[in-house]
C-alpha cells in the first residue's frame, strides 16, 4: 500500500508518519509538506533514511502539482493533515486559511477522485484529519458528539468546517471512500511554541511572562499527541467508510490550571523554589471570539474500535516537559527560524 500523508512535517503529522513508517514496513509512506513555518523535517530525523519513507516538498494549493503527483504515484490512500492550524494567525490572516484548508483540501479530493474513478479497487481511502473546533463552543455542560451541529466561530474553525463538508460532499456525490476524525487539543513533543502549552513551557525556561488570555477560564480537552496518532492508525484501518469519529481525552482543564500545573512541574525540574514560575503568569487581552469550552465525547471510538488514551494528562505533560528540556536545541532552532534554512539546504543537496 502506498499512502500519502500531507503535513507530515508538522506537529501531529510527524508523530503519525513515524508511527506508520515504523509499524508498517510493508507500506510506502510519502510525506507531502510545504514546510511552512510550522513544518520541520527535524521532527522526522530518526526515520528520514527508512527505505519505506520519502519526503516530498510541495504545496497542496497548487492543483497542477497535486494532480501530477497523484497520477505519477498512484496512491492507494491519503491521510490529510496539512493545514494552517493556529487560531490567532487565522484572525490576522483568514485568507491563508481558506487557501490551504479549503482550496488545498479540495485539490486533494479532486486528485483522489480521479484515481478512484480510474481504478475504484485501487484507491481505498481519503482520511481527513479535523478538529473539534468545528462544533463551536460549549457552555458549562454537555459534550461534542459526532451528531453535534457544526457552529464554527474562528476563521480557522470555519475553514476546517468547510473542508469537512467538502470531504463529505465528495463521498455523497462521487462515492469517494472517505473517513473523518475530529480531535480535541493535542499536546506533546514537537509542538510549535506558539500554542499555549509549548509557548508557556518555552517562556518558563527563559523566565519570560506567560500570557493568559482573559481570566484563563476557558476550557480545553487535552490529548497526548501520540494517542491521537494511535487513534488515526486504528480509524484508518478499521473505520467503516463514510464514518466520522470524535477523538478526545475526557480531560478538561481551564487554561489557568494547565499553566499552574506546568509551573509546578517546572519549579521541580528546574530546581526553582516552589511558586517561582507562577509569578510569570500575566493576564492579557482576550482572544476575539474566544470559544469558552471544548469537550469531546469519544464514546463511539471506544465502543466501535476499542480506542482509549494510553496516558493520563499528568503523565503526558511530564513526558512533554522532559522532551522539551532534553531538546532545547529543537526549541532554539524553531524560535530562531534556523530549522527552515538548515533543512531546506539539506533537502536541496539530496535531491
Ligand atoms: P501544524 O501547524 O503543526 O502542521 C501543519 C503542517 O502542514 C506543517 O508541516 C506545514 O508545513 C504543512 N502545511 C501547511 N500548509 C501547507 C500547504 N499549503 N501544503 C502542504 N503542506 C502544508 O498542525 P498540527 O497541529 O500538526 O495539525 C495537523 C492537523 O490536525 C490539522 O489539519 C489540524 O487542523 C488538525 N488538528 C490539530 C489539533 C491540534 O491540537 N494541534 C487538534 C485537532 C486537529
Ligand atoms: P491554543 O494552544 O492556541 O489552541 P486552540 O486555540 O486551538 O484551542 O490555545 C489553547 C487555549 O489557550 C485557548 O483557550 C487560548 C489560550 N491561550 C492563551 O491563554 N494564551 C496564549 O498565548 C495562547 C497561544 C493561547
Amino acid at each position: 500500500m502506498k499512502i500519502l500523508i500531507t503535513g507530515g512535517a508538522g506537529f501531529i503529522g510527524s508523530h503519525l508518519t513515524r508511527l506508520m513508517v515504523n509499524k508498517y514496513p510493508g507500506y510506502t509512506i510519502h510525506n507531502l509538506d510545504k514546510l511552512t513555518y510550522a513544518g520541520n523535517l527535524a521532527n522526522l530525523s530518526d526515520i528520514e533514511n527508512n527505505t519505506n519513507y520519502k519526503f516530498i516538498k510541495g504545496d497542496i494549493v497548487d492543483a497542477e502539482f497535486i494532480n501530477d503527483l497523484f497520477i505519477r504515484e498512484q496512491y492507494n490512500a491519503v491521510i490529510h493533515l496539512a493545514a494552517e492550524s493556529h487560531v490567532d494567525r487565522s484572525i490576522s490572516n483568514p485568507l491563508e486559511f481558506v487557501m490551504t484548508n479549503v482550496i488545498g483540501t479540495v485539490n486533494l479530493l479532486n486528485a483522489a477522485k480521479t484515481l478512484y474513478k480510474n481504478n475504484p479497487s485501487s484507491f481505498i481511502k481519503f482520511y481527513h484529519v479535523s478538529t473539534d473546533e468545528v462544533y463551536g463552543a460549549l457552555g458549562e455542560s454537555g459534550m461534542f458528539t459526532e451528531e453535534t451541529s457544526y457552529d464554527p466561530h474562528s476563521p480557522y474553525s470555519a475553514s476546517k468546517a468547510s473542508s469537512d463538508h467538502f470531504v463529505r460532499a465528495y463521498h455523497d456525490t462521487y462515492g469517494l471512500p472517505v473517513v473523518i476524525s475530529n480531535c480535541s487539543n493535542n499536546y506533546g513533543p514537537n509542538h510549535f511554541p506558539e500554542k499555549l502549552i509549548p509557548l508557556c513551557l518555552n517562556n518558563i525556561i527563559n523566565n519570560k511572562p506567560l500570557p493568559i488570555y482573559g481570566k484563563g477560564e476557558n476550557i480545553r480537552d487535552w490529548l497526548f499527541v501520540v494517542d491521537h496518532a494511535i487513534a488515526i492508525d486504528i480509524i484508518f484501518h478499521e473505520a467503516k467508510l463514510g464514518n466520522t469519529y470524535n477523538i478526545g481525552g475526557h480531560n478538561e482543564w481551564t487554561n489557568i490550571d494547565v499553566i499552574r500545573l506546568l509551573c509546578r512541574i517546572l519549579d521541580k525540574k528546574l530546581n526553582r523554589p516552589e511558586g517561582t514560575n507562577e509569578k510569570l503568569i500575566t493576564f492579557v487581552t482576550d482572544r476575539a471570539g474566544h470559544d469558552l469550552r471544548y469537550a469531546i465525547d469519544a464514546g463511539k471510538l471506544k465502543k466501535d474500535l476499542g480506542w482509549v488514551p494510553s496516558v493520563t494528562f499528568e503523565q503526558g505533560l511530564e513526558l512533554t516537559v522532559d522532551w522539551y528540556l532534553d531538546n532545547q536545541n529543537w526549541l532554539n532552532n524553531v524560535t530562531s527560524g534556523n530549522y527552515a534554512k538548515y533543512y531546506e539546504k539539506q533537502y536541496l543537496n539530496s535531491n
